[in-house]
């Protein structure tokens, strides 16, 4: 029974489930611990845990998993080099937002927030340009990530460039250079119990990775509620393989980008009184996004008065014909009105919802990159925006805003080549 009760206190201090962690190696962690404070059985154990702080820390040091390596599973750090300059464009647009502000929970003993500095560092970002706030639970972890010290098994990954780059021989193993160590703060924390942010919204981009498996449902879905609070609307959450089945869709737009595991908050917004509806019935659903339009239209700022009023009437369609092709122009017109009324969140979940049944609709991405561009998500936009001209290359209003947006983050090579294509497109259509 003792170590049931043991077993609960490790659940309710750091969220570790036997289910998820495995009945051995938490029995196996007790054990050792029984043998170093000389307790025989396991009631003494419990006896001298509940009232020793300090040996429930020397618990958790045995039972947590501290595995890590740099750039670890490669992928999630070359989504974050393509978006950082990006996010970091659009973050230093005003002063307050500044300078770009990453989270890495939990950090374990440092490979992964360094190899987040290498990254930033390799992108042309200086220190001070960006913070790296580190995280984890265990001391010990913490003690070898500010050393900065590693030995071969920190080196896994088959590119290894960045080893020559930014590491000094010091015997057998490699310390980091001060430059990088510099770049990264880090502190103990307790995801399930302490404030890990300094405020709502406050971070570009968090890294979570290799931590929620351990976690039952219940505790990773309030995890994961925990960080989209912490989380800048269009900002990053990049998570572990076997934790991105998690994630909810409603909060989250996945990234697809094979093995990236990453995810982009949405933008939220007070016009939103309810989600989109969805209804089942498969025989018209494009007729049912078109009234869902309506009807978040009619409600929030009662725009039914302007689809009444012919200046706002398509020449090609009216309300009894929403059918076929046709309704695709006659539903980007309404996003149109509903983006003029600001009810910018609306329109963005309606095209979304359009997406789904129509999801080659490269006006529909269009629309979705306009809409994240005036939320001031410019990476956001961008990465939409591309996704329009991949399905319509001669799309010439994305064509347009992509050249806008390379323009405003100081890439005049895409900018020109983006216009060049932009004037082809409009000439081949005129
Ligand atoms: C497998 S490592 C993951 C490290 C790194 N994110 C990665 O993916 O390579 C898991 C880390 O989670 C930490 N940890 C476990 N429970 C925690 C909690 N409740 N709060 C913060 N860190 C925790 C452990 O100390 C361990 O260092």
């Amino acid at each position: 029974m003792a170590f049931v009760h043991i077993k609960n206190l490790l659940y309710k201090s750091i969220g570790l489930h036997s289910d998820t962690v495995g009945e051995s190696s938490i029995d196996r962690a007790i054990s050792q611990r029984m043998h170093v404070t000389n307790c025989s059985n396991a009631s003494a154990y419990y006896k001298l845990l509940k009232g020793d702080k300090q040996e429930l820390g020397e618990l958790i040091e045995e039972v947590v998993v501290p595995e890590t390596w740099f750039f670890r599973n490669i992928t999630p750090f070359e989504v974050l080099r393509d978006n950082a300059l990006n996010i970091y464009a659009n973050t230093g647009k005003s002063e307050k937002n500044y300078p770009l502000k990453i989270l890495s929970i939990p950090c374990s003993s440092g490979e992964e927030p360094y190899s987040i500095a290498m990254v930033l560092n390799d992108s042309g970002m200086k220190k001070g340009d960006f913070i790296i706030d580190a995280i984890d639970i265990s001391a010990r972890a913490l003690k070898k990530s500010r050393r900065a010290v590693y030995g071969k098994h920190s080196f896994r990954e088959k590119e290894m460039d960045f080893q020559d780059k930014y590491f000094e021989p010091v015997r057998s193993e490699f310390r980091l250079l001060k430059d990088i160590r510099d770049c990264v703060s880090f502190r103990q924390g307790n995801i399930i119990t302490d404030p890990i942010s300094p405020a709502d919204e406050y971070y570009d981009i968090i890294f979570c990775r290799n931590l929620l498996i351990y976690f039952n449902r219940e505790t990773q879905r309030k995890m994961l509620n925990k960080l989209s609070l912490m989380l800048k609307c269009g900002g990053l959450l990049f998570v572990g393989h076997a934790e991105s089945g998690q994630i909810d869709k409603n909060d989250f737009t996945k990234i697809r980008i094979a093995k990236a595991f990453s995810f982009r908050k949405k933008v939220n917004d007070k016009f939103l009184t309810s989600p989109a509806k969805c209804n089942d019935q498969p025989v018209n659903k494009l007729r049912d996004i078109y009234d869902q339009l309506v009807e978040v239209t009619k409600k929030d700022i009662e725009l039914s008065k302007k689809i009444n009023n012919p200046k706002y009437k398509s020449t090609k369609n009216n309300k009894n014909d929403v059918s076929g092709k046709n309704i695709g122009n006659y539903f980007f017109e309404k996003i149109d009105l509903l983006i003029n009324e600001n009810c910018l969140l609306d329109a963005f979940r309606l095209c979304e919802k359009f997406l789904e049944e129509q999801p080659e609709d490269s006006d529909a991405y269009y629309y979705l990159g306009l809409i994240s561009n005036l939320r001031g998500d410019s990476a956001g936009a961008e990465e939409l925006l591309r996704k329009a001209i991949y399905l319509s290359p001669g799309h010439c209003n994305a064509l347009a805003l992509s050249a806008d947006l390379a323009e405003k983050r100081g890439d005049e090579d895409s900018a020109k080549s983006l216009r060049r294509r932009e004037q082809k497109a409009r000439k081949r259509s005129s």
